[in-house]
């Protein structure tokens, strides 16, 4: 279970730049976060590896970068205009708005202390509505998409002339997306704007099932990749009566949050439902001739969709430890937290630390750092004592470590420092760029 809390991590994610509360200049805006240094690059990794694992070195998956804001009427033949919506309640005397379906209604309001009043519930849309052009009337409505998957069935034809794709194959997509939410909160978990990864994999009807077991196998593989403690995430399959409008199937996969087991990432079968509609609502032909029996049919979808903000919390929580350490003093120890990220994923690979400012090591150890981050993200840092350097380092998952000292300028060799093993080597400069490749390349994204 959790050894960290959601304030002790929001607090490291703050203090060390990973996550930042929005417009706090300002005064903040409520459920707003932007990621800092170290949050943009732990994200852009997560994204590169979530793109390398699925699309790149797949040759039955291509991608697509879309527009954010399509044509409404895209909304309305995927039925997000008429569904997409939770139960919204009111409490009748102070106003306050809940999701029906997180709170017990017999008890009383969180705000007030009211008791039992609150309005029935009513469906609330999520879709972020905006205008286009000058003019604000029903004309120019539009809206923020509310997943990326849309773009994929419609631009389903083109990619497929385009690219003679055969199915089964999927087109892929990552980008942002925006929700309405009730009731955003819980740090990142639950955002009115958070990036999507996800993919539609079209096949023949009949394929479903197999297609589905296969892609769950593939989701709890990328769960491990991504150092994501695996005694915390557990399937739950949807009840028939909870299910999206548009599936048959739905598994979600769950992790043990601070705040309780919660959604981490949906797999679903869509089945034709969304081709057909815009087949039906655009009058365009969705489907597909297979070359081999020239069976014409509407491709059948499963759906992975993973969310890029769940999985850096996800993969935050679970790199999370605290453990006693030696510190520099000989016979002490403190307790050091160290974020145990798998380097593919850690947002700075190697410090580089020179033991002290003096021209002669700086020098060295600037240039060395250079050359280094030409092919890895490097950090230099000359400030306070090695061990509270080495401790700052653990605090934000940094793998390795490099101190250049008195003794480089002879030897022309560096101390290498394991974040996870404490363990130190001399390693000769010269040889760093090989030393790391074959340390940092395991995974690599
Ligand atoms: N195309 C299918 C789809 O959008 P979803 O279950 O509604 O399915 C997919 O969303 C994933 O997006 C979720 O599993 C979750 O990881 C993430 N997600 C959903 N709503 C979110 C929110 N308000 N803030 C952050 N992530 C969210």
């Amino acid at each position: 279970m959790a050894t960290v809390t959601m304030d002790k991590l929001v607090n490291l994610a703050k203090a060390r730049g990973f996550v930042f509360s929005g417009s706090e200049i300002y005064g903040g805006l409520a459920n707003s976060w932007d990621y800092g240094p170290l949050g943009v690059e732990l994200k852009n990794n997560i994204k590169q590896a979530w793109w390398k694992k699925f699309v790149t070195t797949r040759l039955d998956m291509v991608g697509i970068d879309a527009a954010l804001i399509m044509n409404p009427k895209v909304w309305e033949a995927s039925g997000h205009l008429a569904t997409f919506t939770d139960p919204l309640v009111e409490c009748k005397q102070c106003h306050e708005r809940y999701r029906a379906d997180q709170i017990d209604l017999s008890a009383a309001c969180a705000k007030c202390g009211g008791k039992g009043t609150y309005t029935d519930p009513a469906a609330f849309n999520l879709m972020m509505k905006t205008w286009l052009g000058p003019k604000e009337d029903a004309t120019a409505t539009a809206y923020f998409r509310p997943e990326t998957a849309q773009a994929m069935f419609v631009d389903f034809d083109q990619v497929l002339t385009t690219t003679r794709k055969r199915v089964p194959f999927g087109i892929a997509q990552c980008g942002r997306a925006f929700r309405n939410e009730i009731t955003p909160g819980n740090f990142i978990f639950r955002q009115r704007e958070f990036d999507l990864m996800e993919f539609e994999y079209f096949i023949h009807p009949n394929d479903w099932e197999k297609t589905f077991e296969y892609w769950l196998g593939q989701m709890h593989e990328w769960i491990k990749e991504c150092g994501i403690d695996a005694s915390r995430v557990h399937d739950h399959e949807i009840p028939k009566e909870e299910l999206a409008h548009y599936s048959k199937r739905t598994v979600d996969i769950e992790f043990d949050y601070p705040f309780g087991l919660k959604e981490l990432y949906g797999l679903a079968y869509r089945t034709d439902f969304d081709l057909s509609n815009h087949a039906k609502h655009s009058g365009a032909r969705l489907e597909y001739t297979d070359p081999a029996t020239g069976e014409k049919y509407v491709p059948h979808v499963v759906e992975p969709a993973f969310g890029a903000d769940r999985t850096f919390l996800a993969v935050m929580l679970s790199a999370y430890h605290e453990e006693e350490a030696p510190t520099s003093k000989e016979g002490e120890t403190d307790t050091r937290v160290v974020l145990r990220f798998p380097p593919h994923l850690a947002p700075i690979k190697i410090a580089i630390l020179p033991l002290s400012k003096k021209d002669e090591l700086s020098s060295v150890a600037k240039s060395l750092a250079e050359r280094l981050a030409k092919q890895w993200r490097v950090e230099y840092d000359e400030t306070q004592s090695i061990g509270r350097r080495y401790r700052r380092q653990d605090e934000i998952g940094t793998p390795y470590c490099v101190t250049v000292d008195f003794d480089t300028l002879q030897d022309k060799a560096v101390t290498v420092r394991d974040r996870d093993t404490m363990k130190q080597e001399r390693v000769v400069i010269e040889e760093l760029p090989a030393y790391f490749q074959s340390k940092l390349s395991l995974t690599a994204a």
